[in-house]
């Protein structure tokens, strides 16, 4: 089935990260327009060359007014930002993907923002996972995603909450995906189909305030991954 064309603004938050990279190239393929909240201009401009100069809100998830600046005009948000666990200087999960995720959820809310999108990870709800010993990164996510569900199930509003599991570096549409709900599963899948779904997931009704798991499957091409959505 072919949706109709996100109508708007996206905000694509954590944009210069490896699937944040992979959702710009996504929302480029499909003539959308687009806008880039990124900590640094020059990596941005690195990556996608200087036409994206004019997309550019520079700041930190960290900060009220450059998050309130970054959302302003926007329609759709997808956020792929994550904190860098294994860095001891870099700010910790409770930072970023938990009060990080609620200051953009609350301002994008707050200026209207109509489709929320966010790369969270399989096992959150599972608090004795080894990966919890960073920082409790799971439960931070966790307490992300609850925010988000909140503040974006009342009506006129949507959120979609992507769990992925591992995450691989191949390239888009070469395996079947796997979608289900309730964290059950176990896997991996490539960054590029996660963003191929993230993107999707704004205008496909099956996604509408929902959270679910994705993992590959076999290998076999694929020309969309919209019929996965079925499984949901
Ligand atoms: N690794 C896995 O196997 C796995 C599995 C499941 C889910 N996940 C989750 O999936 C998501 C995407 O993962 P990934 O590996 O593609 O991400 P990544 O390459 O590690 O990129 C993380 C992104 O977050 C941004 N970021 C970090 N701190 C920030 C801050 N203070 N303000 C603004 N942006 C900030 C980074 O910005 P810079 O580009 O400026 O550094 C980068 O764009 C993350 O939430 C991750 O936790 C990962």
């Amino acid at each position: 089935m072919q949706m109709k064309p996100f109508e708007g603004t996206i905000l694509v938050a954590g944009a210069t990260g490896r699937t944040g990279q992979w959702i710009v190239r996504s929302l480029q393929e499909r003539n959308l327009d687009y806008r880039l909240f990124v900590r640094s201009g020059t990596k941005a401009i690195e990556l996608f060359g200087p036409e994206v100069i004019d997309r550019l809100v520079i700041g930190s998830i960290e900060n009220d007014r450059e998050v309130d600046a970054a959302v302003s005009n926007c329609s759709g948000v997808i956020s792929a930002i994550g904190s860098y666990v294994t860095d001891p200087q870099a700010p910790s999960p409770s930072v970023i993907d938990r009060e990080g995720l609620i200051r953009l959820a609350t301002a994008a809310r707050r200026h209207g923002v109509k489709k929320f999108v966010v790369v969270s990870s399989l096992a959150v709800t599972k608090p004795e996972h080894p990966l919890n010993k960073y920082g409790q990164v799971l439960t931070m996510k966790l307490e992300g995603e609850n925010a988000v569900r909140e503040l974006y199930s009342e009506p006129g509003f949507s959120y979609t909450i992507l769990r992925p599991g591992g995450l691989l570096d191949g390239p888009p549409l070469q395996h079947t995906l796997q979608f289900d709900t309730g964290d059950r599963i176990t896997g991996a899948i490539d960054r590029s189909d996660v963003a191929e779904v993230a993107v999707l997931s704004l205008t496909n009704p099956k996604a509408h305030n929902l959270t679910f798991e994705l993992i590959r499957t076999n290998d076999a091409p694929q020309s969309s991954l919209e019929p996965f959505f079925d499984q949901l």
